[in-house]
């Protein structure tokens, strides 16, 4: 698990408050752009954080951040492990205790109401304030300031986006605020709404036979799979326990690990499916490696008495599974693979700048 904890969230709430206190003033020498973000149709409004709106100059210095290592002492950028065609994802992280954690995919985040697979964080800068911490980029700040110092790109960069590019006169927490503001006005504008199935559901693609079946299996209390991840964003964004383990421990505990209520053992966030044939391994711990071990899973293998499960999985007559044949199966994973979006794959404004 990222190292986070809640003094760091209170920290930068508190930091945030100071810093769009302090803006003003610095603003005053700069004019920022602000960015209209397009919310697709059929999307909830966008849940920009306050003190952190969307300009131009903000989401490109974001870009350039994003993708580059000089924010880490160990090489890595957040484009290493947010990889553009795994739908800014990629193979599962092994955490310094041995844990496997999958990799969340950087998508359509300006509509999700909490972060991480445990929903522990209210706003992407929360989470992102843990990646310069081991054993993300295990940043040396002296190190980082020098080379923000010696980048005529990136002061010209925080000028443009905050008016203020004096580093070595910004505390270690203000540098940190400002880069993790600039990176999460990017990351929100990386939105994904045209999979073959949305073409499909706009009437300009049609589906497959096998597609239509595996539709229907999800949308009907046959496969139920629509209560959890139905509506645009593919995620009813509730957190929930999806019946994984009889007994969960360690990290399958998810949100009891930073509630310490017993009443959330075993509860996720509900991943979005948007490109979800782009981002295997599949659970928090990527402990499923294909789409068919998924749908296994939630047809034969789901633990009934698992605490605090979501009713929608016990169901009457869901004690013996959902009995799908091994056709039906098969035409569930097809239509799993119409929520991939090439088009945001291949978005060039998301991708490494130049
Ligand atoms: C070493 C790999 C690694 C690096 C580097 C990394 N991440 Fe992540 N990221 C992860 C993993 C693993 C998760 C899931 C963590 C969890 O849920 O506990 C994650 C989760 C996230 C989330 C939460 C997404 C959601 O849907 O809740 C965001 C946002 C994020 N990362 C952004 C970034 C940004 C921005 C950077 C660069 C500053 C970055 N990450 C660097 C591995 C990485
Ligand atoms: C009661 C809510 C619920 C229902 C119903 C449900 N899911 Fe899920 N689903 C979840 C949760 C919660 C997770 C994350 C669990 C975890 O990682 O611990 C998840 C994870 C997944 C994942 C892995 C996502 C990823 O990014 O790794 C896939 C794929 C998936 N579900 C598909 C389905 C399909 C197909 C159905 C119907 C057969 C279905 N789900 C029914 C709640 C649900």
């Amino acid at each position: 698990m990222k190292n986070k904890s809640y003094i760091l969230i209170l920290l930068l709430m508190i930091t945030g408050i100071i810093h769009s206190c302090k803006k003003d003033a610095e603003n005053d020498a700069v004019q920022t752009t602000p960015y209209n973000l397009i919310i697709p149709s059929g999307f909830p409004p966008a849940n920009i954080p306050v003190g952190n709106p969307l300009t131009v100059e903000g989401i490109e210095l974001g870009h350039h951040l994003f993708y580059d290592p000089i924010l880490s002492s160990n090489g890595l950028s957040c484009s290493s492990c947010h990889i553009a065609g795994m739908a800014y994802s990629s193979p599962a992280f092994v955490a310094a205790n041995g844990d496997s954690i999958s990799v969340l995919q950087i998508m359509n985040l300006a509509f999700n109401p909490d972060f991480t697979w445990n929903g522990q964080f209210p706003t992407t800068e929360a989470v992102c304030m843990g990646d310069f911490e081991p054993p993300f980029f295990n940043t040396n700040m002296d190190t980082l300031v020098d080379r923000l110092e010696s980048s005529t790109k990136y002061k010209n960069m925080f000028f443009r986006a905050f008016g203020n590019n004096a580093f070595r006169s910004m505390s270690d927490l203000e540098l940190k605020t400002k880069i993790v503001a600039a990176i999460g006005q990017f990351i929100r504008t990386l939105t994904s709404a045209d999979s073959k199935f949305d073409r499909y559901l706009n009437h300009t693609e049609n589906l497959t036979s096998s597609e239509l079946t595996g539709m229907a299996i999800f949308f009907t209390e046959q496969g139920d799979c629509f209560h959890c991840h139905g509506g645009p964003l593919m995620t009813s964004n509730a957190i929930t326990n999806n019946g994984l383990d009889s007994i969960p421990s360690g990290q399958d505990r998810g949100k009891y690990n930073y509630t310490g209520n017993i009443l959330d053992d075993g509860k996720f966030s509900i991943p979005s499916l948007r490109n979800i044939a782009l981002t295997a391994p599949y659970m928090h711990d990527g402990r499923y490696q294909t789409l068919e071990e998924v749908v296994e899973f939630y047809n034969s293998s789901v633990h009934q008495t698992s605490p605090n499960i979501d009713p929608i999985m016990t169901k009457a007559f869901k004690e013996f599974g959902l009995q799908l044949t091994p056709f039906e199966k098969q035409c569930l994973v097809d239509f799993l693979k119409t929520f991939t979006d090439t088009a945001f794959v291949n978005n060039p404004n998301y991708q490494q700048p130049n």
